[in-house]
């Protein structure tokens, strides 16, 4: 492709934010796929809209799109940022949605630009940001990893409960903060720099945390409440991932329940005894465990047969699937989850592809 091109129309532009030092600023960066590959006009459409919220928001920004992905940068007030990430995060316009970085920044680098767009490499800038993105860690969620399996955590609830009150909201903190460090432990691990018992310690705290900051949590109207089953695959001892998805599902509308089943027996007797629309099996947030996937397709299936409910709809999740980007298929599920905060929208599209 020719070199850089920005559109021709002022769309992005904006008149340059105030650098208050009194407004904390933080960066996002996230890269995507198309669903289906946008027209010149298709493109300039989704950047005329998408500037003129960022430019309400105070969002600053830039987006690449070539060879039908995406890699966009934004900068803004924490709490812009998460409403605008929620909305992204949700646009089926694009699929294997990935943060890569998330920390707050002492300046803006787009302060004129709404959101700059451009379609071709070769822009020194573009190609700079976009390297250092895509191999810079997601600095925050790391030091939160650090600070969790401290012998002192307070700094951890510290940070969490700092980034709350600037995200203010749960699912952004989830997404953006909770299941990378999450992650990190598991990195963290796989490097030798911390043992298996630092890790389920570190996911407890994190898990401990959240509910602290979610008690006061509002519970969403929902049109038509599922009844969902959430646990753990049985024989997982990681259980942050699954307490994050009820969490998210409850806060989405949904009548949830969450079980501990230590066994394929114990899970299926629940599924015997009480009605669910839905079940969402979860690996561990932190390791990727892909020699469990066999495990978890035998489950499903035996699930599937036990159940009370014939058309019951399976959710399967973990770090497995979030790096792997695997299918439903693949473990006889109907939908796999990468973020608690898009359970609520795969159960809805699971759901509907049942019905
Ligand atoms: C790749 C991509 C990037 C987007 N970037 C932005 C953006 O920077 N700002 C924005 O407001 N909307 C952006 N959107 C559009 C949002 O996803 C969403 O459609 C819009 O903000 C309306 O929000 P709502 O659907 O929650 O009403 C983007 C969409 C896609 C597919």
């Amino acid at each position: 492709m020719a070199g850089p091109r920005t559109t021709a129309h002022n769309a992005g532009t904006t008149r340059g934010h105030d650098q208050s030092a009194a407004t904390p600023l933080m960066t996002l960066t996230y890269r995507s796929r198309a669903t289906t590959p946008l027209s010149e006009s298709q493109l300039g459409d989704l950047q005329h809209s998408a500037a003129a919220r960022n430019r309400a928001e105070s969002i600053t920004g830039m987006m690449v799109y070539n060879d039908d992905r995406f890699f966009q940068w934004l900068e803004g007030p924490p709490a812009s940022i998460a409403r605008i990430w929620s909305s992204i995060s949700r646009d089926t316009r694009h699929a294997d949605i990935e943060a890569l970085s998330v920390h707050s920044a002492p300046t803006r680098l787009f302060a004129n630009w709404s959101l700059k767009l451009t379609t071709g490499q070769g822009d020194p800038l573009i190609d700079d940001l976009t390297a250092a993105a895509m191999s810079s860690t997601n600095t925050a969620a790391e030091r939160l990893a650090a600070l969790v399996i401290a012998t002192e955590p307070t700094e951890a609830r510290l940070l969490l409960l700092a980034a709350h009150a600037e995200f203010r909201s749960i699912s952004a903190l989830t997404e953006l903060l909770i299941e990378p460090a999450a992650r990190c432990l598991g990195d963290l691990w796989a490097d030798d720099d911390c043992g298996e018992y630092d890790v389920t310690l570190g996911l407890c705290r994190l898990q401990t945390f959240l509910r602290e900051i979610a008690v006061d949590s509002v519970q969403q109207q929902h049109a038509h409440p599922l009844v969902v089953l959430v646990a753990p695959l049985p024989g997982e001892i990681h259980m942050l991932g699954a307490s994050l998805d009820a969490e998210a599902l409850w806060q989405a509308g949904h009548e949830t329940r969450i079980r501990f089943p230590s066994t394929e027996q114990a899970l299926k007797q629940i599924v015997a005894t009480d009605w669910f629309d839905a079940i969402d099996l979860s690996l561990s947030p932190a390791f990727t465990r892909e020699h469990r996937a066999d495990q978890m397709t035998h489950i499903i299936d035996a699930v599937r047969r036990a159940s009370m409910n014939p058309s019951l709809v399976v959710i399967a999740g973990g770090r497995a699937f979030y790096d792997r980007r695997l299918s439903g298929a693949t473990v006889h599920a109907d939908a796999t989850s990468t973020s608690a905060a898009h359970l609520p929208g795969d159960l809805a599209r699971a759901h509907r592809a049942h019905a």
